[in-house]
């Protein structure tokens, strides 16, 4: 008989977004009248902006003429993409990243997920406390984590980094040496950022440690402040230690379309192996790129049309942001993030865990949130809503909390 990889199996329960969505299902039936708002999962609402519908437009003609038709796509992505993105994201902002550091995928999911296949089995990773859940799970699925205790909801091989309001939700270094370290700025779930200075402690803690740090980047269009970093190579030395991972998925509404790159910079060098000449091996054999039209999609976001009216939909969700943070601060909430993050963190009242809060919200409000607890043992007792509904939806909600 055939054996199944068994650490799929360690993984517990069912993923957080469908206890959600089965919670929201079951009062949606015994409520058929209600009408629920959700400001839970962080999926956009708004439609791609006219420079993207274009430019897709004109792929798919391409794609019709046999002197413009495109098959596969370079392992890497079409160059034309990787050098605006190296102009663009990288050199406008002093940093030197070259267009064959720059590997062209389908989201930041994926590649978030994929990227610890670069890694000795027997690799440790550490990992921010509250957490996007993909980090910790792909390395479950690799068997990288040793065993789960449902008590405390940890993997007894993981480094957890607590983030906390006592640390202001950027974890301190770890006290044990991790391999990996898995750093998310702007953060999902707590909407907060990290300031130049201390992410580069983090670089100068890598570098010393001979650890790798995993830079995901996914909420970069919503950095507002001026000394939040909007890449990890804005701080010295950071080529030798991070990857980066990137996604259109927030900024340009991506994230039906799908679109994201990593960065391996050739500097990233553990003995004589490049992480760079890795991670190009492994594109080669188990990806075959992003498609053609949804690459010029993602050229389109660089032009000036194309950054104007992206930098519309980011204030658009923007203006959400302010409106359930400065709403909630109003009504003696406390929260966190919401000012270079969609993401607004709040702490929940009278004392109810992260799930009694959603069921109390969702029965008394309509609205339905993600539970804290959900990312993590930190997240307990936090709750976190997203900007990324409509102003009205957003409103509407905001009113339904200020009425409880
Ligand atoms: C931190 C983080 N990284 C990556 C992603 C996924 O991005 P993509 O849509 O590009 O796969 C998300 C999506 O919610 C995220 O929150």
């Amino acid at each position: 008989m055939y054996r199944v990889n068994e650490d799929y199996l360690k993984l517990p329960g069912s993923y957080l977004f469908s206890t959600i969505g089965k919670k929201s299902r079951a009062f949606k039936e015994a409520h058929p009248e209600a009408d629920v708002i959700s400001l839970g999962i962080g999926d956009v609402t708004q439609p791609l902006v006219p420079a993207i519908i274009k430019a897709l437009h004109e792929a798919v003609d391409d794609m019709s003429r046999a002197e413009t038709f495109h098959g596969y796509s370079p392992d890497l992505g079409y160059s034309w993409l990787r050098e605006t993105i190296a102009k663009n994201d990288y050199a406008d902002r002093g940093c030197s990243i070259s267009p064959d550091e720059i590997f062209i995928s389908d989201g930041a999911k994926c590649d978030s997920g994929n990227i610890q296949e670069l890694f000795a089995a027997d690799s440790r990773i550490a990992v921010c406390d509250p957490v996007y859940p993909v980090y910790v799970d792909s390395n479950v699925m690799a068997g990288r984590t040793g065993s789960y205790d449902p008590e405390t909801g940890c993997w007894s091989d993981v480094i957890y980094m607590p983030c906390t309001e006592e640390n202001g939700f950027v974890a301190d270094l770890p006290k044990e040496r991790p391999d990996l370290i898995y750093l998310c700025f702007p953060n999902n779930p707590t909407g907060v950022a990290i300031k130049k200075d201390q992410l580069q402690k983090w670089v100068d803690y890598a570098l010393e440690n001979g650890c790798v740090i995993i830079y995901d980047a996914a909420y970069e269009a919503y950095i507002s402040e001026e000394d939040v970093p909007h890449s990890i190579y804005e701080c010295a030395g950071a080529k030798e230690c991070a990857i980066e991972i990137r996604s259109f998925s927030k900024n340009a509404g991506f994230t039906g379309v799908r679109l994201g790159y990593t960065v391996v910079p050739k500097a990233l060098k553990c003995g004589g192996a490049s992480l760079r000449d890795m991670w190009a091996r492994r594109h080669g054999t188990k990806y075959n790129g992003a498609p053609y039209m949804i690459q010029r999609a993602g050229e389109a976001c660089y032009t000036e049309e194309g950054r104007a009216s992206i930098r519309g939909l980011v204030d658009y969700y923007m203006e959400n942001a302010a409106t359930i943070y400065d709403g909630l601060k109003g009504m003696g909430y406390t929260v966190y993030g919401g000012v270079n993050s969609p993401y607004i963190w709040l702490k929940t009242t009278g004392g109810m865990t992260s799930w009694e809060f959603f069921d109390y919200l969702l029965k008394n409000a309509g609205v339905v949130g993600t539970p804290g607890s959900g990312f993590g043992p930190n997240g307990e007792g936090f709750f976190r809503l997203t900007a990324f509904g409509t102003h009205e939806n957003t409103q509407a909600a905001l009113k339904r909390i200020a009425a409880l």
